[in-house]
């Protein structure tokens, strides 16, 4: 069975069975979930457990995209490691319990993939008997094959238990393994050997909440099935090959790196490593990218990026050196897009994301690879690599240490390994710190939240509420009064305050009760979605239950609704003009500006910028109506609305309607009719980096204000230049410039004839050393970059003369010292950096960095400049004799 036939049989096993076939969640998570990225089938029934939300359905069967990041170093190095993976699962929410969970999971196995009953195994938690009859009585599953085990090992790792390690959902499991015969390891089951005995299939019986530590706090509203099985495992067992990679899941996107490269899987370990990681991680960045991770150098971001970097530098280590990425998402486009049509719709967006971070980083490893020759280069034969350096290429140019490590071995070095570690070790810690101390502060407002039962949002309709203050939050924690000057959050159970989203910034306003008033400058979204209200006790103090009256500030709200429907306006707009291709892929959305990122390859050059504003201008003036309702995400999506990336499709959306042209699933507040955003002006266009640009631009009444700011700045530029009317501006600027280019001519003539002189002079002062020519001069009155060119002039003046060397001097901000060397010289084993030691140490200073053939060196004590100049000839003798 290939891995397609294996999902679409799981699937419809359970539809078949009375369970909803729910789509995959986005892989980027809701914040409120405080993950990464999808991690479970079930994430996104987390409210559905805990009884937050009521499920639209009871049971549910998914596959779902998951992405687990802590062993990213591991991918290719083990048969085992893998980022990206397929969960397939099935849920009841209150339904149906262990009986049916077990009975349904044994037929499937057995019968829908057809494995041997012989073969399995199956663990349950210790103390659970209900579990174990409904093996042993409820599907006649030997006693000799279940093994009771605990929740947790010794070192607290999940053994029979499931929890999300963080608070949440959790419960006892049963796990199914299946045999895959004695030549995978040692008779015993699953406790013997994880090997030979892989785990399939995972039933957890979803009944309490944990808190942060796993503790179980209650038990759960009612009583629920989750179940995860990885598709990645079950298709290595189905196709008995040796792992994952080897399954049709990943064979394709090995093939097209082994013909790219011309090397096979299989003959040498290094190349393994390598084809592995390319193509897991192709297929992995394909993922992340369709579900609207952009590289970056944090959070998800940081992880994309990352793993774009390590394919292009395993792909130029197996020797390819063209573009890696497009054909390998070529290949995954074409396996996966069926049960995922999101990597069809997006595919020219995904390929211009990852080309361009491909191209990006080409010039990053380029600047990598210099940084390793210059340290490389200053060392010995069986010397020590530094571990900081290492460092420094792994996490300013993301050049893998184990790249590093193969480039020092084939030098004779050896990268001092546990340096680098310590410094992973140290950046990890902080990372982890910065975490925690988030996790600290959300305590509290995570209690806060689940004292107050519930909010109400008001403010697609009302812009003021009668509410009461159902939270209070100081920086230390819960407060019961937040006298005056109290940096506050504050929970309203009815709130008309928009919460940051969908590119909208949050609302700001007042709060006021009877004993105080709070200025709300933010509106965040909190645990669960909870609108939190951010702010300073303006006056008098502000107490817990007290009935407040909220309102929004009017003016800021209504430029901000000006602004998200103008951003729509501009979205349809460039898709219009551009493509389908043109995709939103973020926005800010503030009162009196917007700013849009979109994927685009090349900038768009002024005259289609204006065509644009003009389109968005005219697409305004029709006063077109602006239309909010809420539908199932299948008729929006079959009524063609764009949805934003990240965004969670639940089984209700908000659709926002403009006119007949535009529909894209937005939560953010609108005007009612286009006419009332009077104007949007872009002030710019510019790339973003990976394919990607953005355009700022002013709504309404900011837009008139620039308007009039601009024609201002033409006028003063008019009359700076003596034009009586601005029309008369450009000509006149024209002329100005031709005129300072013509002088600026004249004034070159006369002093490279300056300079040719001084380069004769310079000249005539070179003498042999030891074989080669050298000259070394002063010269006085130039500055560092001045003397640079100088020496290189000179320099390529002596290249047919065989090897030779200038080094010139001045006293310029202390004194500064610059060698140049012909490449025959440098083939002579002799180095600028070299040759400038002593003299650079006479005048107090290192050779800093330098080429071979070029180096500068400067240092504080000026005075001593005639003195090096002085070393330099038996520095030259002393390196020539030493090389020959
Ligand atoms: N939540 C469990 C897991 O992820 C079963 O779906 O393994």
């Amino acid at each position: 069975m290939d891995g397609n036939t294996i999902r679409e049989t799981f699937l419809r096993f359970f539809a078949e069975r009375g369970h909803r076939r729910v789509p995959s969640s986005s892989l980027i998570p809701p914040p409120e979930s405080g993950l990464l990225l999808a991690n479970a089938g079930m994430n996104q029934f987390i409210p559905y457990f805990l009884g937050q939300a009521e499920p639209p359905y009871a049971r549910a069967t998914s596959a779902q995209k998951c992405f687990r990041a802590n062993d990213i170093e591991n991918v290719g190095h083990t048969a085992r490691h893998m980022t990206f993976f397929e969960m397939l699962g099935n849920f009841s929410f209150g339904d149906y319990f262990k009986a049916e969970a077990i009975a349904w999971a044994y037929e499937l196995i057995t019968e829908g993939y057809g494995i041997d009953p012989e073969r399995l195994w199956a663990t349950v938690y210790r103390e659970d008997d209900e579990a174990e009859r409904a093996w042993v009585d409820g599907v006649g599953f030997p006693i000799e094959r279940i093994v009771r085990r605990d929740r947790f090992d010794p070192q607290g790792e999940s053994l029979n238990y499931w929890w999300t390690h963080a608070a949440g959902p959790a419960g006892p499991d049963s796990e199914i393994f299946v045999d895959r015969g004695p030549k995978y390891g040692p008779e015993g089951g699953p406790d013997v050997d994880e090997e030979r005995f892989v785990e399939i299939w995972n039933l957890v019986f979803m009944q309490e909440e944990v808190d942060g530590d796993a503790n179980i706090i209650h038990p759960l509203p009612s009583k629920n099935i989750d179940t995860g099985s990885g598709l990645e495992r079950v298709a290595t067992v189905l196709q008995d090959v040796d792992n994952a990679f080897e399954t049709d899941l990943f064979r394709p996107l090995l093939e097209v790196a082994e013909s790219l490269s011309g090397r096979s899987h299989g003959v040498d370990a290094s190349t393994d490593v390598s084809l592995k990681v390319v193509a897991e991680h192709a297929r992995a960045t394909t993922f992340l990218i369709a579900d609207g991770v952009q590289p970056s150098n944090e959070g998800r971001g940081y992880i994309l990026r990352r793993m774009l970097r390590r394919v292009v530098s395993h792909a130029r280590r197996l020797g390819i050196e063209g573009g890696v990425l497009h054909p390998l998402i070529a290949v995954v486009v074409a396996q996966m897009g069926e049960a995922y049509p999101e990597l069809v719709e997006n595919r020219a967006y995904i390929e211009s994301v990852a080309e361009a971070e491909e191209e990006r980083f080409g010039g990053t490893l380029r600047q990598g690879m210099a940084l390793f020759e210059d340290a490389a280069g200053s060392l010995e034969q069986g010397g020590r690599f530094p571990g900081e350096t290492a460092f420094r290429l792994h996490d300013t140019h993301g050049v893998p240490l184990e790249l590093t490590s193969e480039l020092a071995q084939e030098r004779g070095l050896d990268v001092d390994v546990d340096t680098f570690q310590e410094l992973l070790e140290d950046q990890r810690r902080r990372a982890k710190e910065a975490v925690k101390r988030q996790d600290m502060t959300g305590d509290a407002l995570g209690e806060a939240v689940a004292r107050m039962s519930g909010q109400e949002f008001v403010g697609y309709q009302r812009l003021d509420a009668d509410t009461t203050i159902g939270g209070l939050i100081g920086p230390d924690g819960l407060l019961d009064v937040a006298p005056e000057g109290t940096q506050v959050r504050v929970l309203l159970p009815v709130t008309p305050f928009y919460a940051e989203g969908g590119g909208q910034i949050g609302d700001r306003g007042e709060i006021r009760t009877a004993g105080g008033r709070v200025r709300v400058t933010d509106t965040q979204p909190g645990p669960g979605g909870v609108h939190v209200h951010s702010g300073i006790v303006e006056s008098g103090e502000v107490r817990m239950g007290d009935e407040a009256l909220a309102e929004v500030d009017r003016e800021a709200r209504e430029a901000t609704a000006r602004s998200h429907t103008a951003t729509h306006v501009v979205h349809w707009t460039l898709r219009h003009l551009l493509g389908d291709h043109a995709r939103q892929a973020g926005s800010l959305v503030a009162p009196g500006r917007l700013r849009f990122d979109f994927s685009h390859h090349s900038p768009l050059g002024r005259d289609r910028l204006e065509e644009a504003e003009y389109t968005a201008n005219s697409k305004l003036a029709d006063d077109d109506a602006v239309r909010a309702y809420e539908t199932t995400m299948d008729y929006a999506r079959s009524q063609g609305a764009t949805a934003l990336f990240g965004e969670k499709y639940g089984d209700i959306v908000r659709v926002v309607e403009i006119g007949d042209y535009s529909r894209e699933l937005c939560g953010g507040t609108h005007v009612p009719h286009t006419g009332r955003v009077a104007v949007v002006r872009v002030l710019h266009e510019a790339s973003i980096g990976s394919g990607m640009r953005r355009i700022e631009a002013l709504v309404g009444p900011d837009a008139l204000r620039q308007i009039n700011a601009e024609h201002r700045l033409l006028e003063e530029v008019a009359q700076a230049l003596g034009a009586g009317d601005a029309d008369q501006a450009p000509e006149r600027a024209r002329r100005a410039v031709d005129r300072i280019k013509q002088l600026e001519s004249e004034l070159g003539k006369l002093r490279r004839g300056d300079r040719a002189a001084v380069v004769d002079g310079l000249a005539a002062k070179a003498e042999p050393v030891g074989g080669a020519t050298l000259l070394v001069s002063a010269v006085p009155g130039e500055d560092v970059n001045g003397v640079r060119e100088l020496a290189l002039v000179l320099r390529d003046g002596m290249e047919r003369q065989g090897p030779a060397a200038v080094v010139l001097g001045t006293a310029d901000d202390g004194a500064k010292l610059v060698a140049a060397l012909t490449t025959s010289l440098v083939e002579r084993g002799v180095t600028a950096k070299a040759l400038l030691e002593p003299a650079a140490r006479a005048i107090g200073g290192g050779a800093g960095g330098g080429k071979p053939h070029l180096a500068i060196a400067g240092g504080r004590n000026a005075d001593a400049l005639d003195q090096a100049l002085g070393t330099v000839p038996a520095r030259l003798a002393e390196l020539l004799g030493a090389s020959s």
